[in-house]
Order: C-alpha cells, then sequence, then structure tokens
C-alpha cells in the first residue's frame, strides 16, 4: 500500500474556494494526513490526461472523483476513459466511472421499478420514437414531470398539465393539439403550448451524447418539501429538506428558484432513513452491482399509502461532486478519511477463494 490519495477537480466554477478547490476538498486532505497518509487534489486537464494517469497509477492507491462530469469542456468521454484505466491498473475508484452512470444518471430511476422506492409507471425515452408513442397515454392519466439527463438544477425539468376544456375519453391519449400548461423547476416559469408544439420542443433532450427523458408521475406533496439523505457509503450524515417558494405553481426544490433549506439530524427521518437503508442491497444490484458511491445523495418525495401514512418517492440520486461545505464543523471529513482508508485496505485483501 502506498498510502496515498489523489482527489481530482475540475480548474475554475463558481464552487471554489480562494485556493482554487472546493472548499471541502482540503479537509479530506487534512483528515487523511492526519491519520498518516498522504493526499493531494489535483486538476484534471484533457490535455495532459495520459501523464495524470500514469503518474496516479504509478503513486496512488484510489482516487477520490470531485468533478461533475456534464461540465467538463471536451466532454466527459476522455475523463471517464482516464478512470476506467486507473481502475483496471489496480487504483480503487470512488466512485468507479460506470457508478457514476449507474447510479447518478436519471434513468436510474426506471431501474428501480418495482423496488417499491418509485412509481410503477416511471418511463425512460431514449428515442423520439418512444417518446411519442408512450407519452401522450401516460400524461392521459395526470401530470407528469419529464426530466432530462443533462445539466443539473432544474434545467430542462418540466411539470407538464393537460390545460384543456375540450372532454377525453377515458384511457386515450392526449391529443397532439391539445393545450398544455408546463412549468421549469430551474425557475418555476410557466409556458402554454399544445401538447405536439411542447413534445417537439423536448427532442433536444433525447438526441445526442448521453439523451435520454424520464417521465415520472407529479408527486404534489413537493409543496411539503424535497427530503434529501446525504449519505458517506451506507452511513446517513445529514438531512435537508428543501421546500419549493411558497407560490402557486412552485414545485421546485432548487435554491436557485428560491427553495428554503433545513438541515436535520437523520434521526428526525427515521422510517425514510431506515427505509432505503433496507433497500441499499437491492438499490446496488439494480444500478449494476458497483461499490455504493464514497459520498452521495438521495432525494425523495412524500406520498400517501393506501393507509393514509406517509411513503416516499425517491427523485433523483447524485454522486458525481456532492459537497458537504454546509458540515465541516461537524467533522463528515473525519468520516470520509476513515472510509477512503477502509476501502482501500479492503481492496488490498485477498479475495475470499
Ligand atoms: N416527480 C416529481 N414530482 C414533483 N416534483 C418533482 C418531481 N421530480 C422532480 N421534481 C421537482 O423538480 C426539481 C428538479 O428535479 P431533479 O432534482 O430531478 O432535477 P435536477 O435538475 O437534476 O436537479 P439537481 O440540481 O438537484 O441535480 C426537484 O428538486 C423537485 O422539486
Ligand atoms: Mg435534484
Amino acid at each position: 500500500m502506498k498510502k496515498h490519495v489523489v482527489f481530482f477537480e475540475a480548474e475554475g466554477g463558481t464552487d471554489k474556494g480562494p485556493d482554487g478547490h472546493r472548499r471541502d476538498t482540503m479537509p479530506m486532505v487534512e483528515a487523511l494526513r492526519a491519520r498518516g497518509w498522504s493526499a493531494e487534489a489535483v486538476f484534471y486537464r484533457d490535455a495532459e490526461r495520459d501523464r495524470l494517469c500514469d503518474r496516479v497509477a504509478a503513486e496512488a492507491d484510489a482516487y477520490v472523483s470531485r468533478i461533475n462530469p456534464g461540465t467538463i469542456p471536451g466532454g466527459e468521454a476522455a475523463y471517464f476513459d482516464m478512470l476506467r484505466r486507473l481502475c483496471a491498473a489496480g487504483v480503487v475508484g470512488m466512485p468507479h466511472p460506470d457508478a457514476m452512470t449507474g447510479y447518478g444518471a436519471k434513468d436510474a430511476l426506471v431501474k428501480l421499478v418495482g423496488t417499491g422506492l418509485v412509481p410503477a409507471d416511471t418511463a425512460a425515452y431514449y428515442t423520439v420514437d418512444e417518446f411519442q408513442r408512450r407519452f401522450p397515454a401516460l400524461l392521459a392519466g395526470g401530470r407528469r414531470v419529464l426530466k432530462q439527463n443533462r445539466g443539473s438544477t432544474g434545467e430542462g425539468i418540466w411539470l407538464v398539465s393537460v390545460d384543456d376544456p375540450r372532454p377525453r375519453a377515458p384511457g386515450a391519449p392526449v391529443p397532439l393539439d391539445a393545450l398544455v400548461k408546463c412549468v421549469e423547476a430551474v425557475d418555476n416559469h410557466v409556458e402554454h403550448h399544445a401538447l405536439g408544439e411542447f413534445m417537439a420542443f423536448c427532442e433536444q433532450y433525447i438526441v445526442g451524447e448521453n439523451g435520454m427523458l424520464v417521465d415520472m408521475r407529479f408527486m404534489p406533496r413537493i409543496k411539503e418539501g424535497e427530503i434529501r439523505i446525504l449519505l458517506v457509503g451506507r452511513t446517513p450524515i445529514f438531512v435537508v429538506h428543501k421546500k419549493p417558494a411558497d407560490a402557486a405553481d412552485a414545485f421546485s426544490a432548487t435554491l436557485f428558484s428560491g427553495a428554503t433549506y433545513t438541515y436535520d439530524d437523520p434521526a428526525k427521518w427515521r422510517p425514510l432513513v431506515d427505509m432505503f437503508l433496507g433497500a441499499l442491497p437491492e438499490v446496488m444490484d439494480r444500478l449494476g452491482g458497483h461499490e455504493i458511491p464514497l459520498i452521495w445523495t438521495a432525494d425523495f418525495m412524500l406520498d400517501t399509502a393506501a393507509d393514509g401514512s406517509d411513503a416516499y418517492v425517491l427523485g433523483e440520486i447524485n454522486c458525481s461532486c456532492v459537497g458537504f461545505t454546509t458540515h465541516l464543523e461537524h467533522g463528515i471529513q473525519e468520516k470520509i478519511a476513515a472510509e477512503i482508508i477502509r476501502r482501500v485496505e479492503r481492496a488490498g485483501e485477498p479475495s475470499p477463494a
């Protein structure tokens, strides 16, 4: 064992502190050093990829990826390729690139249909043809949320409801000339379109690299807030309760759209947290069998079960660049350092015959 860990970051961006690093990166580096390990934060640059890859493979036991792959100027493919080479060379990937897409892509939701974490009628469209065939029929059943895979902070996440006075036959798909009301989560702004016109606009989300649209029923209790669990591996660290702005059409839990955040102890959300921890083995299995991400979040919305009790619906998993600057003073970096060391040591053990 080399007892060395490399943190990959992207240069620039609004999430960096005065030293150019994410504000929660150096605390993790320091926490590893305090445990007798060495660690460094390195900027990933496409042009220096091969040299960086060789050096990290030679010097480090593990990497921690702290880059949103969607923001890499030349695209994510080259970065993922480097991470894949590092993992193949025996460096412990936190996370492995396939885990980043397995857990982090929006269609993770569809892979979890049947686990009780998402509604049974959640769909993903990878072609315009599938979208045209299925969306008008699902919309006939009630309000839907369409989610693009690329981008974040609510861009290309649309709440769609039929806003058309004409009667419709029960079970028939919504006709393409019906009027729909569309609200985008980025800022809760409202647009009115004919369904066909709006669907033509949405084709941009399906075409191109990693294009897809996830289609999920609207959960009206989002008004009561989105509940985010932040985990280090399998350990819940804190819960953020994000309440959308108090406006008629507001359904977005993003900060920019005016939502307010409250930080809670996971103990306050015991039934939800226990339910999710119990589901983890199956989640892992369905999302590709990769190790649970090092630092990640799972976002839930409230639902009401048949007996009137609260139920929880998963809305999104994030695992590529989750930050925790709000909790540095609680020592979360110490837990992360311990988890990194545990994973490296475990990888170094002889595998059972
Ligand atoms: N099925 C749903 N029902 C009600 N509201 C939803 C639903 N899905 C998403 N939302 C709302 O839309 C917001 C944005 O959706 P989501 O988190 O999936 O997208 P995102 O753009 O990737 O956001 P992030 O920046 O968190 O990664 C959520 O925070 C939530 O408020
Ligand atoms: Mg979200």
